[in-house]
């Protein structure tokens, strides 16, 4: 089948290579020429692991292509993907100016019967107003289909090519059937295909990412009553988990949620409960359990050392989350604003992400090459991101680096047993220190 994604953000492009490399031909649309010329000579504009071995195959065999030309793609092909940014307005609510925008356009230019498929996060009633949009300017037939997706930043091309299901909103059977043959690769392989209308299909993506994020804030909360009453998080995280009802996924506490993905839905979710004249008081709750847990380790800095004016602290990981180099929203950054605040110097390591706070932060903290260079004459390690680089560190490497041997550690990279015979103070969340 030929189809066009329109938006080669992080959804875009891996949508659009996971398509062509279920063998449908895609055309890739963008207004950003520069990124599409980089884009036709090969260079992925995103970190993704094995994302980009698959995107040079696929243009290898003319399946995947990039254009700035919106006609022409669409032209070309059946069904139309929008993949475009619904960031958060000043009221938290999702701007929808780019995909209505890029709603009109279709609306010109259509010639012929297409499906034009929301896989953006977009608010309950979105699939209506992309359907008025378009109609203003046409009288062809065409029909609009809620499709979200759920892939993970770091996992996008695994959750892509198998996703734990695919949810289709649409009602039109000749949608459907069309839409069924695109995943028929899936279905065939036992992966389930859930249709249904197009209102329940947007919300189920806000429900699901914000259940998440309730989720994991439920376990940073139990955590840090844990370490009022002197019991160990990981205990109970294991014992919770093991009733198949909870699961054992996404319980690890931590310095919060970040990325561009969970803050950002939670707080459309909340403003479009609003509009409706409904409070979501769990989400609200969480916002703020989420908002104060970022910077939970601070205080413990604080209480450590008292004033932090002229102390050196070392920051291991810069990202919201390893395997990306994503730092939106990410928990570092909350960490060094107030840290930087309060008078102390940091020096930040991170492989991938550093670029990205380089271009943000610029020389207001130090960068450094390698996870031990960060070390040097530091006061303490505070760690923001779980990097597996992290995981099994020489700790006498470190202390000889260290002026003195402290680890704050935002997620809870070292089992106490680790860490215990090194002689290190060691503040993680929830446990016993
Ligand atoms: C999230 C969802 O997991 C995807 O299903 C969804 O498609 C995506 O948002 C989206 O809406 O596009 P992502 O933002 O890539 O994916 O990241 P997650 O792996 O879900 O992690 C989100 C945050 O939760 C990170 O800051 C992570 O560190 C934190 N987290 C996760 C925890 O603190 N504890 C956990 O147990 C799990």
């Amino acid at each position: 089948m030929n189809i066009t994604i329109v938006g080669t953000g992080y959804v875009g492009l891996v949508t659009g290579t996971t398509l062509a490399e279920l063998g449908n031909t895609v055309y890739c649309v963008d207004i950003d020429f520069k990124k599409v010329e980089q884009m036709k000579q090969g260079i992925v504009p995103i970190y993704e692991p094995g994302l980009e071995e698959m995107f040079l195959r696929n243009i290898q065999a003319q399946r995947l292509f990039f254009t700035t030309d919106l006609r022409e793609a669409l032209n070309e092909s059946e069904v139309i993907y929008l993949a475009l940014p619904t960031p958060p307005g000043e009221d938290g609510s999702a701007d929808l100016s780019y995909v209505l925008s890029v709603a009109t356009q279709i609306g010109e230019m259509l010639t012929e019967y297409k499906i034009i498929v929301n896989k953006s996060t977009v608010p309950v009633g979105t699939a209506d107003k992309v359907r008025e949009t378009i109609s203003v300017h046409t009288n062809i037939e065409f029909d609009v289909v809620s499709n979200p997706e759920f892939l993970r930043e770091g996992f996008a091309v695994e959750d892509s090519m198998n996703p734990a299901r695919v949810i289709v909103g649409t009602e039109s059977e000749r949608a459907q059937e069309i839409m069924a043959k695109i995943y028929q690769p899936f279905t065939n392989t036992g992966i389930p295909i859930i249709f249904m209308d197009e209102k329940s299909s947007e919300l189920t993506k806000y429900a699901a990412n914000s259940f998440l994020a309730v989720k994991i804030t439920f376990m940073n909360e139990i955590a840090n009553y844990c370490e009022k009453v002197g019991a160990d998080v990981d205990k109970v995280r294991l014992g919770m988990g093991s009733d198949d009802r909870i699961g054992h996924r996404f319980l690890f506490p931590g310095i919060g949620y970040g990325g561009s993905c969970f803050p950002k839905d939670v707080k459309a979710l909340i403003k479009s409960g609003k509009q409706e004249g409904f409070d979501f008081q769990i989400l609200e709750a969480t916002e703020e359990v989420n908002k104060n847990q970022k910077v939970i380790l601070v205080s413990e800095i604080e209480k450590f050392f008292g004033d932090l004016a002229g102390k050196k602290i070392a920051l291991w990981g810069l990202a919201f989350k390893a395997n990306t180099d994503d730092i939106r929203e990410a928990s570092s950054l909350d960490n060094i604003k107030i840290l930087l605040e309060k008078g102390a110097k940091i020096t930040a390591y991170d492989a991938i992400a550093e670029d990205n706070v380089r271009r943000v932060l610029g020389d207001q903290i130090s960068y450094a090459p390698d996870m031990y260079s960060a070390l040097q004459d530091a006061d303490c390690l505070l760690i923001a991101t779980e990097w597996s680089e992290f995981k099994n560190p020489n700790f006498d490497l470190m202390a000889s680096k260290m002026n003195q041997k402290v680890i704050f550690d935002g997620r809870n990279m070292f089992a106490l047993e680790q860490v215990e015979d090194s002689g290190f103070h060691y503040k993680s969340i929830g446990r016993r220190t």
